[in-house]
């Protein structure tokens, strides 16, 4: 838990105390009947109460669509779209092309110094609000040659400091690539770069439906999503993920080049340092599985050496 969590649990419970009062006192003094004014003032402090605590247990899902057009990807979302409507859900909806400038210009300076200092950090700290704001992420894409959109790999160039500095452990997120069926290298793709941002990716969904370039999908298909966007609204109360070797091994990997960065990127090294991961196993309180954590304590002498030899002049 950190500190925004913290500081929006205090509000909540300031928020809702204050109305309960209101409410009590108001409910005491409408006790004579002739007081309707103080009873329509009861009834509206109830009301605030009920919204608040809807809203409390509301999911936030953002959903980003990764295609130049709103077409067949814009479609694939409808049954997505539907299926949360049903739930308790706040959705907000964007077309990533409107929230970045695609041109990385290669200076790094947002892994380096920090992200404010990215020539177009302006264009694209709204899409970084965005993140930050919601529960979940739900991010579609469409398969062009074999891969995702150009805009996605350009909103992963641009966000690649959160590959160093990651930050979203508590959120889930769903990778939906449309719509032919070569889209496997893609979903991995967009999959492990959320992860690496530390988004737990807990449904992955690409329908394969060969009439790719027709306009509508088959109702299999839409059924199908329908059932992956339910599997995914009911892994937002699952528990953060386990890491696996895998994960041990990057946590490792990322641990040693902030270390390093005490010498160079001074940002990473600050950021390792305040969220207390040189002295941690990994980025939050999780079960280490021991043989995971013997075969990362072995191969981290050999990691570091590789990666001193890759920092000379970097
Ligand atoms: C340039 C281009 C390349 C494509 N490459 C693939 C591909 O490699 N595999 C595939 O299954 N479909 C491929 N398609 C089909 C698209 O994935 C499919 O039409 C998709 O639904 C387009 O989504 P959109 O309308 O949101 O852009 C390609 C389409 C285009 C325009």
């Amino acid at each position: 838990m950190n500190y925004f969590s913290i500081s929006r649990i205090i509000s909540q419970i300031i928020f809702l105390s204050t109305h309960l009062m209101k409410a009590f006192f108001a409910h005491h003094k409408v006790d004579n009947p002739v007081n309707k004014r103080k009873k329509i003032k009861h009834r509206r402090d109830c009301a605030i109460i009920i919204t608040h605590f809807r809203r409390l247990s509301m999911k936030k899902i953002l959903i980003l669509n990764g295609s130049f057009r709103k077409g067949n990807t814009d479609k694939t979302l409808v049954p997505v779209r539907e299926a949360l409507s049903e739930k308790e859900t706040e959705i907000r909806e964007f077309m990533i092309r409107d929230l970045i400038d695609t041109r990385c210009y290669g200076c790094a300076l947002a892994i380096t110094k920090g992200k404010e200092f990215c020539p177009t950090y302006e264009t694209e700290k709204e899409l970084l609000r965005q993140l930050e704001w919601c529960d979940a992420l739900i991010i579609a894409s469409p398969v062009y040659n074999g891969r995702e959109t150009f805009i996605i790999k350009a909103m992963f160039d641009k966000f690649a400091f959160l590959v160093h500095r990651p930050r979203f452990f508590n959120k889930k997120a769903m990778v939906i690539v449309t719509r032919g069926n070569m889209f496997s290298a893609a979903i991995k793709y967009i999959s492990k770069t959320l992860s690496q941002w530390g988004f737990h990716v807990t449904v992955k969904c690409g329908e394969p439906e060969l009439p790719v370039l027709k306009n509508h999908l088959v109702p299999k298909t839409v059924q199908k999503i329908r059932n992956k966007t339910n599997r995914f609204y009911h892994s937002l109360d699952s528990a953060g993920k386990t890491p696996g070797i895998g994960d041990k091994l990057w946590f490792e990997v990322w641990k040693l080049n902030a270390e390093m960065g005490e010498k160079g990127n001074k940002t990473d090294f600050n950021y390792w340092k305040e969220n207390g991961w040189f002295e941690s196993d990994y980025y939050y309180d999780t079960r280490i599985n021991p043989v995971s954590r013997l075969i990362s304590s072995i191969l981290r002498p050999v990691i570091k050496g590789q990666m001193k030899k890759t920092f000379k002049g970097y």
